[in-house]
């Protein structure tokens, strides 16, 4: 790698202590070391990224691949780069690992069947999952907001808007568990969990790309004046009020479209890439409520009021403050770059640290402190540029309805177990707790 002269009073990074509060070591570095080289716990070398003006210029930098055969080492051969392990071989072909142009086709495509506005048709269904699993628990007084709550909520949001039966979603919650416990590590049980995901999306494309078919020779038979059929549920334009899959399936651009595994990869991306996200973006972000009682009460009074726009802004304040996503995927040099001041050889990751450059006080004033009120918010959390989040309108969604709900439907929550009990799962790009042990006084 590039020289970079090693500084003994660095802190240790990718340690438990780091795990529970990276913040204190993100402040050194930006300080100290913004481009900084590490040995990452793979073994791999890599430079992290951790101002807000280099980290945002890094993420719309074209010379950064996202495809790890640019990497320089063999690593990625052992599959310690990119998607780790076992995964990697099924999702090669998705969003997150490609450059343009093949990028730029395929997000057009999907962004023509994953649109706002379908999105925002979702939001009933979203508020009632959401009040069904606060009915499972809300008389006990006491909950695991992730096992309970946190945890499947997404699961159950994005099979709903994928279009799986209801009847195998509690198999998705399943498989979901099996990776999120087990994280990236190359342990059969996910790779099991992969397989049978892919293998149930692929038969579910190829059952949806069929009834589809049926349907439209069912309506040319209708303008030939033979069918009685009515032409239900497919309409024209986006598609909406049918389900994502259809509409991937569907989904054309310039008379080109998704072949049956581009469409079963991006399902499965849509899943990967918004689960567990979105379990930690609502199990760090109601503990930080949590553990700011003025803050709290203020998005109470505010939900209680109906004041949509302060729990809007309260979210993304939340995402800033302690998002799910610690780093950026993996990007790699494809000619030599320098960022600040650091050259960078070709061939070799770059890590963007989104919370590192979610706390520089060059961006944000007062950074450490959460103020859900806080104007001029531009924070990076759902990444910057081309690869800028795709799900962010249904992570903002669920986020809000899941927050705004439970505040409102279980006013007297507080943490169950002291803080220095509790447990945070630190992988390499995600950061999030195991647990949040909460009570509330039940009506019972
Ligand atoms: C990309 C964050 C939820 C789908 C990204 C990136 C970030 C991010 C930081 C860019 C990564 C990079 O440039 O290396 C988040 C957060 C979420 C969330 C914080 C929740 C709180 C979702 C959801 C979905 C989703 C719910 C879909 C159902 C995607 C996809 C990409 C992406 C497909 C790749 C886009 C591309 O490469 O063009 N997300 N995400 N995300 N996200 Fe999300």
């Amino acid at each position: 790698m590039s020289e970079q002269p090693r500084d003994s009073s660095a802190p240790a990074l990718f340690t438990w202590e780091f795990a529970t509060d990276p913040y204190p070591a993100y402040a050194w570095l930006r300080e100290h070391a913004p481009v900084h080289r590490t040995t990452l716990p793979s073994g791999v070398d890599a430079w992290l990224v951790t101002r807000y003006a280099d980290a945002r210029k890094a993420l719309a930098d074209p010379r950064l691949s996202k495809n790890p055969q640019r990497h320089s080492a063999a690593a990625h051969a052992k599959g310690k780069v990119g998607i780790p392990g076992e995964r990697r071989a099924e999702l090669m072909t998705h969003l997150l690992n490609i450059d343009p142009p093949d990028h730029t086709r395929l997000r057009r495509l999907v962004s023509k069947a994953f649109t706002p506005r379908r999105v925002a048709a979702f939001a009933p269904r979203v508020q009632v999952l959401t009040d069904r699993l606060i009915d499972t628990f809300e008389e006990r007084g006491e909950a695991d907001l992730i096992h309970e709550f946190a945890f499947p909520l997404p699961i159950y949001a994005i099979c709903d808007l994928l279009g799986v039966p209801r009847e195998d979603q509690d198999d998705f919650r399943d498989w979901a568990g099996t990776m999120i416990r087990h994280g990236g590590g190359p342990r059969g049980g996910v790779a099991r969990a992969v397989k049978r995901i892919r293998a149930y999306l692929a038969e579910l494309i190829h059952r949806k790309r069929l009834e589809l078919a049926e349907r439209r020779d069912g309506r040319a038979e209708e303008g030939e004046g033979q069918g009685e059929r009515p032409a239900a549920g497919e309409r024209s334009g986006e598609g909406d009020g049918e389900d994502l899959i259809s509409g991937l399936i569907r989904a054309s651009d310039h008379g080109e479209h998704l072949t049956e595994n581009e469409a079963a990869a991006m399902a499965f991306i849509l899943l990967f890439a918004g689960f567990e996200t979105t379990v930690n973006l609502i199990g760090n972000g109601v503990y930080a409520l949590l553990r700011h009682p003025e803050q709290r009460a203020l998005l109470q009074r505010a939900v209680e009021e109906g004041d949509e726009g302060l729990l809007a802004a309260g979210v993304e304040e939340l995402l800033r403050y302690d998002g799910p996503v610690e780093i950026a995927t993996w990007r790699f040099a494809t000619e030599p770059v320098t960022l600040a001041g650091q050259r960078i050889a070709e061939g070799e990751p770059v890590l963007v640290v989104l919370a590192a450059a979610d706390r520089d006080p060059e961006r944000f004033g007062a950074p450490d402190v959460l103020d859900l009120t806080r104007r001029d918010n531009q924070h990076l959390g759902y990444g910057h540029g081309i690869h800028y989040c795709l799900g962010a309108p249904l992570a903002r969604l669920e986020a809000q309805t899941a927050i705004g709900t439970l505040l409102r439907r279980l006013p007297g929550l507080r943490l169950g177990a002291d803080p220095e009990d509790l447990r945070w799962r630190g992988g390499l790009i995600m950061r999030g707790l195991r647990t949040l042990p909460v009570t509330w006084n039940s009506a019972a």
